[in-house]
């Protein structure tokens, strides 16, 4: 078996892998956007920089998200709500979300790219796996499935 065109086309798509994501980087401004955080009846406001993963930011503005994969998207903790604002659901977090979640808006925020506004609500149970962590008894090693109902 020759592997040559193989390796010639996988070399292509990663050249072309890659100057997408430098045009991105380089070329496109998403300009400052403003993210809206809704945690129980508490709200938060702050702006941002656009072009760069919900999750950051959040942690950034002291909005605790659950995580332990840093951001790959691999562990699905890091789930909220985009009430306005978020666009259409990526492939690589449908793997994570039942159908009702997805109905719900419901996001990774690792796998978000702020380009606009955005109104984020964060689910209850964030809060009851956050206090699990404080009081040492959350396993991170866990695989964790939550459905909202
Ligand atoms: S932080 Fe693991 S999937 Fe988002």
């Amino acid at each position: 078996m020759n592997l040559s065109p193989i390796l010639a086309m996988n070399l292509v798509l990663l050249v072309v892998t890659a100057l997408l994501i430098v045009a991105d980087r380089l070329l496109v401004s998403y300009g400052k956007c403003r993210i809206t955080v809704s945690e129980g009846d508490q709200k938060k406001e702050f702006e941002v920089q656009g072009g760069s993963p919900l999750l950051g930011h959040l942690s950034e503005h002291g909005v605790g998200i659950s995580s332990s994969c840093g951001g790959r998207g691999t562990c699905g903790y890091c789930k909220v709500r985009v009430a306005e604002g978020g666009g259409q659901i990526l492939p690589t977090e449908e793997l994570f979300m039942s159908r009702q979640e997805k109905a719900e808006g419901m996001r990774l925020a690792c796998q978000l790219k702020v380009k606009n506004d955005l109104t984020i609500v964060i689910p209850d149970y964030l809060s009851v796996v956050r206090a699990m962590a404080v009081a040492k008894k959350f396993d991170p090693n866990k695989r964790w499935k939550v459905t909202i109902y």
